[in-house]
């Protein structure tokens, strides 16, 4: 059955010229499907890259969005449209707006986890991935304002020693993780090592031996030659993890540790996507021309 699912995908993907772009907290099936997978700042580089006509992707909506901003003239198609982000839903342009009118001369950075409307108020974006390298960018003498999430925001502070205004937004799936949840893996798998996304909370991240995007988390299981590893993120990634080093174990860092918005898209629905061409993403001109800016700027650094 999902054989026939999978040959119709791609037969309707070959006749509509698209490609499909998948996160790694996509559910398996989805990831096997996809043309690729990879961490947000790995796909918004596909989405401003690719010359295919179509783009499906199957993540969350300011993922499809953003390869609208970089893509206005192709087809961007996200196969769910209640796929959100909590965390995203946390910022809005007219706050923003009002604390740039509290700070003139600070530079915003917006994390890509937020609206177009939020990024066209921003100066630069970041991911999880090159946050680090985004704000050591900006000269020592300019105050920074780091919009929504705070946790990542305590996390770069902590590793640049550059203190920034912290809008007051988490992701609620990482955010809820306990350190006591982590020292529970630990006496169970004693010689793992924690690894963990940076949108944990401080109290996570300061016991981790590692904290990194989820691209990171799988270049650093991959290339240490450790075995064991308490994993501090969604549990989509774990399939991706135990694909790429099948010889390696992985312990989820607590149960049930789920995006509710990354599992809504199903082969079924993606197949309904590709036939009737919905649900398509639209930016208004004047704010895609902003945001556009700001993506842009991220993706110039190497
Ligand atoms: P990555 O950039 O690490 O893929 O993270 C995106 C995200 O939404 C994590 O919750
Ligand atoms: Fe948003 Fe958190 Fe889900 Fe990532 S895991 S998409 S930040 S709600």
């Amino acid at each position: 059955m999902s054989q026939d699912i999978m040959t119709a995908i791609a037969q309707k993907k070959k006749e509509l010229k698209a490609i499909i772009l998948a996160h790694y907290y996509q559910l398996p099936e989805i990831q096997d499907t996809a043309d690729f997978v990879g961490d947000s700042l790995q796909l918004a580089r596909q989405a401003a890259a690719t010359d295919a006509e179509v783009i499906i992707f199957c993540g969350v909506g300011f993922m499809a969005e953003s390869a609208k901003i970089l893509n206005p003239d192709k087809t961007v198609i996200l196969p769910e449209i209640k796929a959100g982000c909590a965390m995203a839903d946390m910022a809005d342009a007219s706050t923003l707006r009002e604390m740039k009118r509290m700070h003139p001369d600070a530079v915003v950075v917006s994390y890509v986890n937020t609206s177009a409307e939020v990024k066209a108020e921003s100066d630069i974006c970041c991911t999880s991935a090159n946050a680090e390298q985004v704000i050591r960018s900006i000269p020592a003498d300019k105050k920074i304002i780091f919009v929504p999430d705070k946790n990542l925001g305590a996390y770069i502070e902590s590793q640049t020693g550059r203190k920034m205004i912290l809008w007051e937004g988490c992701c609620p799936v990482h955010d809820e993780l306990t350190a006591a949840e982590i020292e529970e893996q630990k006496q169970m798998h004693p010689g793992a090592k924690v690894v963990v996304h940076p949108e944990c909370p401080p109290r996570v991240t300061k016991i981790a031996d590692a904290v990194k995007s989820t691209a990171g988390i799988l270049a650093y299981v991959k290339n240490t030659p450790e075995e064991e590893f308490i994993i501090g993120t969604e549990e989509g990634f774990l399939y991706t993890l135990q694909k790429n080093c099948p010889d390696k174990k992985f312990y989820l860092a607590k149960s049930n540790f789920r995006c509710p918005d990354m599992k809504y898209i199903t082969l079924e629905k993606l197949l309904i996507s590709l036939q009737d061409k919905y649900y398509q993403y639209e930016v208004r001109e004047d704010i895609r021309l902003k945001a556009k800016l700001a993506l842009e700027r991220m993706l110039a650094i190497k």
